[in-house]
């Protein structure tokens, strides 16, 4: 049995959905607890043998909270076995959603100087009924000029479900 922390930086929830999926795969067997971005600044990360990082990407970054908080943490998240994932809509495109094609993992690991041990990326969900009206046609324009879809009356969520549970499968077995 281990015991697993997940972190989630989200805007709008969906990393934190993805986190909860991943927190129920690995509850048989394990302790884990799944926090905010927020609510980890305030916990001792030491309790923990294997932590987990989600964050999402809005316009081309991710937050300056998550670096923030890997900077703060950045020796103790080394001592522990560590894994962090990007989430944005990029990676619904099959040549951008590998840790190694993903734009936003590269821009990432040259900004953060963090090495995590395993690295995953999920497409995201664009939720234009949600948005306001100046992301909804930022967003729409963005999905106009990458070919994807322009419906604001829609949301469309690309997430490969079977993709974050094979990661969960392996953070199970390997780390
Ligand atoms: C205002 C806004 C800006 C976004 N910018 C990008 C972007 O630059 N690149 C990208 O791939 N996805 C982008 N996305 C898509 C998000 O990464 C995607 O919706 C993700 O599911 C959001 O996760 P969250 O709900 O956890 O914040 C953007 C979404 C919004 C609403």
């Amino acid at each position: 049995m281990s015991k697993f922390l997940i972190i989630y930086s989200t805007t709008d929830g969906h990393t934190k959905k993805i986190c909860q999926r991943i927190k129920n795969f690995l509850t048989d067997g394990n302790l884990v607890e799944l926090l905010s971005l927020e609510d980890a600044q305030k916990i001792d990360l030491s309790n923990f043998e294997k932590i987990i990082i989600g964050a999402s990407i809005r316009y081309g970054k991710h937050s300056k909270e998550l670096y923030k908080f890997i900077e703060l943490n950045k020796n103790i998240l080394n001592e522990k076995e560590n894994v962090f994932f990007s989430v944005n809509v990029v990676a619904r495109k099959p040549e951008k959603n590998t840790p190694d094609n993903n734009p936003y993992i590269t821009k990432f690991l040259k900004i953060s100087k963090w090495k995590p041990k395993k690295i995953g990326v999920f497409a995201g969900k664009v939720d234009y009924p949600n948005y306001n009206f100046f992301d909804k046609y930022i967003i729409k324009f963005i999905m106009f000029i990458t070919k994807g879809p322009t419906d604001t009356s829609q949301s469309y969520e690309f997430t490969d479900w079977s993709k974050v549970d094979d990661f969960s499968e392996e953070l199970k077995n390997n780390y």
